[in-house]
Parts: C-alpha cells; structure tokens; sequence
C-alpha cells in the first residue's frame, strides 16, 4: 500500500457515502525518462513517440462511453509545457477533473524501478540527488501554475508498501481548508503490488486503513488498483469497488 496526500478541488463532505471521483490513472510522461539507449538515457525524450501524456482520442471515448469524470495525470520533473496542454485538454475542453501526479515520489530514478531505489531528493550525500530547494521550485511552479484550475488537483509525496510509518504522521497535517484526502494505491495481488495475475488478496485488507482514515477524520481516494484479467478478479474487482461506495471515508477512485 502506498500513500501520499492530495488537495481537493472541491470536496463536499456529507454525511453519508459517496463516490464523487472515479475514472482512469493515465500512465505519462515519466517514460520520457527510458530509452533503448538504457536507463535514464531518454531525457528528456521525444514527445509523442517516447512518451505522451494523455492519448486525446482515448479520452474522448472514455469521457463518453464510460462517463468517467477523473483522469490521473502523471509527468515527471520537466514538460510543463506538454503537461499544461493534457490538463487544459481534461479540464478546460472535456470538463472533467485531473489528478495532477508529478510521479518521483521524492526520488530521481529510472521509472520501474521507483519508488524502491534511486536519489532521495534532499539527501546532501548523495552527487545525483535534487535538492530540497529544487523540489520545492518543482512545485512552486506547479502549483502556480495550475492554482486557478478549479478541476485539477496535487498529488504528492510518502510512500512505501504496506505497514506504513507515514500513518504515524499523515494525520497530524492540517488543512486549514480541510480540503485534503489522502491517496492510496492497493492491489490484490499476493504482494499488493500489480505486478501478479491473480487477485488472492480480499478487499477486507483495505478495513486497517478505512478505519484508521474513519479515526482521524479523513478521506481517501485510491488512484492504483487493478488485477488480471481473469473471472476471478473480474469478481473482485466488483467487490472492491462495492467497498469503497460503502464505506464513508472514500470519495473516489482510479484504476
Ligand atoms: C489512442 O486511442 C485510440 C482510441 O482508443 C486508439 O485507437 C489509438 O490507437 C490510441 N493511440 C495510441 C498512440 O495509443
Ligand atoms: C475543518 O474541520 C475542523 C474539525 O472538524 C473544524 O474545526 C474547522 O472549522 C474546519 N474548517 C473549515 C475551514 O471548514
Ligand atoms: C511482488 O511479487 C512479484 C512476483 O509475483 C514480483 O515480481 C514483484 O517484484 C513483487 N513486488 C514487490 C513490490 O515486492
Ligand atoms: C494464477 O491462478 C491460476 C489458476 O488458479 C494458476 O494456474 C496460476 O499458477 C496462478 N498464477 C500465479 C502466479 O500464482
């Protein structure tokens, strides 16, 4: 499981369940970073061949046919520019919402491989490392630039994969807005991970967390989940998302 914290455009907060957000993690700029040349090699890429951010006629569809009305959108580091256009295309043309996912998780590394290994942004030992200084300059600019976009979201920072030591802490952030959810990734996999076919894990795994977000007065959205494809977790997948419009403290969701 992983977590990390987002801002709300806007979130209500009534009384009873409610899935205001669900639609599709959008995989983006972040494999601007590989090429055939080796790890690391791509940056800063080619646009539209090395990576993209959105696949525009894809949104349409989905926008459509699907009804969906949240896109996670992940860069990486740079590409503001590339980036600005797929949010304008979500927001501002199809009117739906973004989830805006500078994907590092305060690391600068070869994309699979994150977040498990590469440069912990801030570590002053470390030559390859980005400094504190340059991560807030990272989102300085993206807050600014995207602040009066009342559709788009942050997406930001901790990580790990299960038994976190960030819920010691996560709850103790204030919002002075309470316009904060926290975001998790869960799979249902054996190792919660994705990268298995088959979804041995129940949906039950998620009680530890919804009632730790119930116990600290959050909510939560999960923006990774998934499973093979397969009758089994076709099921379980049903039962998942059952889950999360049952229980209060979930707002949303993107698989
Ligand atoms: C974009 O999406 C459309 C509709 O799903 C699909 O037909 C097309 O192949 C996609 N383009 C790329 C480059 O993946
Ligand atoms: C945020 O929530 C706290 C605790 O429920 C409450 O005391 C405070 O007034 C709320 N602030 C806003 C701006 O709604
Ligand atoms: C989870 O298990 C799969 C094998 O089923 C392995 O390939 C993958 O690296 C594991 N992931 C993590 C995060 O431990
Ligand atoms: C997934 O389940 C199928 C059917 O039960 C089984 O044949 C296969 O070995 C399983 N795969 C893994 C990686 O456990």
């Amino acid at each position: 499981m992983k977590f990390s914290l987002i801002t709300l455009a806007t979130l209500a907060a009534p009384a009873f369940a409610k899935v205001y957000y669900a639609g599709v993690a959008e995989s983006g700029g972040e494999f601007g970073v590989w090429n055939d040349n080796g790890v690391g090699r791509g940056l800063p890429g080619r646009f539209g061949s090395d990576y993209a951010f959105v696949n525009k006629t894809a949104i349409d569809v989905m926008v459509k046919d699907d009804k969906i009305n949240l896109f996670r959108l992940r860069s990486f580091w740079s590409y503001f520019d590339l980036f600005y256009d797929a949010v304008q295309y979500v927001t501002a043309r199809k009117r739906r919402y973004v989830l805006l996912d500078p994907h590092n998780y305060m690391r600068y590394n070869y994309h699979f491989a994150q977040p498990y290994s590469g440069s912990i942004i801030g570590d002053v030992n470390d030559p390859n490392a980005a400094t504190t200084q340059d991560f807030k300059m990272f989102f300085t600019e993206l807050a600014k630039r995207f602040r009066h976009n009342t559709r788009s979201s942050g997406h930001a920072f901790t990580t790990g994969n299960g038994n976190e030591p960030s819920s010691d802490y996560l709850h103790l952030m204030k919002d002075p807005l309470n316009n904060t959810a926290i975001e998790i990734h869960e799979y249902l996999d054996d190792n919660y991970s994705g990268s298995g076919a088959n979804c041995t894990q129940p949906v039950s795994r998620l009680d530890g967390v919804t009632n730790w977000l119930k116990q600290h007065g959050l909510k939560a959205i999960i923006t990774e989940f998934g499973g093979g494809v397969n009758p089994e977790c076709a099921q379980a997948l049903k039962e998942y998302i059952d889950y999360l419009e049952e229980k209060e403290v979930w707002i949303g969701w993107t698989a």
